[in-house]
């Protein structure tokens, strides 16, 4: 099981990659639109790539069949060992994917929200499959099940893909998506800060440094 840090700030990846604890990066283009709606895309991403390690993925944001396999290579191509192409699913986005696995660039197949459309995804090969938490529950549907189901169906018949749980709200998001077999779950900053705290365990260090630093004193 893996973190994964869901951000396009070069700063803050560097920062929480020097906790040790995450060891990929997802964006999307509501994330880079939000945290740099003035950016240069393919900076700010090869700024991303170089304050983390392992995969990036950078989504494709064309609707065709062509545009997207030209902007998917273009993507790649930035850095093929670390850029990995997010493909939206849909039937165009299969076709898409099937070309990419063809010539064996890494792929994110994003925005699903059931089973059926994340068993799909992985029959084509995809690298990683992303099952959208807060986005299936926005919808009022329980996600445990889809995820799940997800991982017996990808480990009963020895797919390879692997499940990234996005769209995290809460902690218990991440705590519930790793109980329940994802491999990945992709963590916006907040919460892997929120992931840190505890007030008995400030309180605690509090009272043993207080009592190193007045030992011997009455
Ligand atoms: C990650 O890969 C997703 O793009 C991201 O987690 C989506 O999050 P949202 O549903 O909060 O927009």
């Amino acid at each position: 099981m893996a973190l994964f840090l869901d951000s396009s700030d070069p700063k803050e990846t560097q920062e929480i990659f020097s906790w040790g604890v995450v060891s990929g990066v997802t964006t999307n283009p509501l994330i880079i639109s939000r945290e740099a709606p003035d950016a240069d895309l393919k900076q700010r991403i090869l700024d991303v790539v170089a304050a983390s390690k392992g995969h990036v993925s950078v989504e494709l944001t064309t609707e065709t069949e062509r545009e997207m396999l030209d902007e998917a290579l273009a993507y790649w191509n930035w850095n093929p060992s670390r850029i990995c192409v997010k493909v939206p699913f849909s039937e165009t986005g299969l076709k898409v994917l099937k070309q990419l696995v063809d010539k064996g660039v890494p792929t994110n197949v994003t925005c699903m929200m059931s089973f059926n459309q994340a068993y799909l995804a992985a029959l084509v090969g995809a690298t990683y499959i992303s099952i959208f938490s807060g986005r299936v529950k926005d919808m009022g549907y329980d996600v445990r099940p889809i995820v799940r189901e997800t991982r017996a169906i990808l480990d009963r018949e020895k797919l390879g893909s692997q499940i990234i749980v996005g769209s995290v709200r809460h902690m218990i998001d991440v705590n519930e998506a790793l109980m329940d077999g994802a491999h990945i779950v992709t963590v916006p900053p907040p919460i892997l800060r929120k992931m840190l705290w505890n007030p008995r365990t400030e309180s605690t260090i509090r009272e043993f440094n207080d009592a190193w630093a007045n030992r011997g004193k009455k």
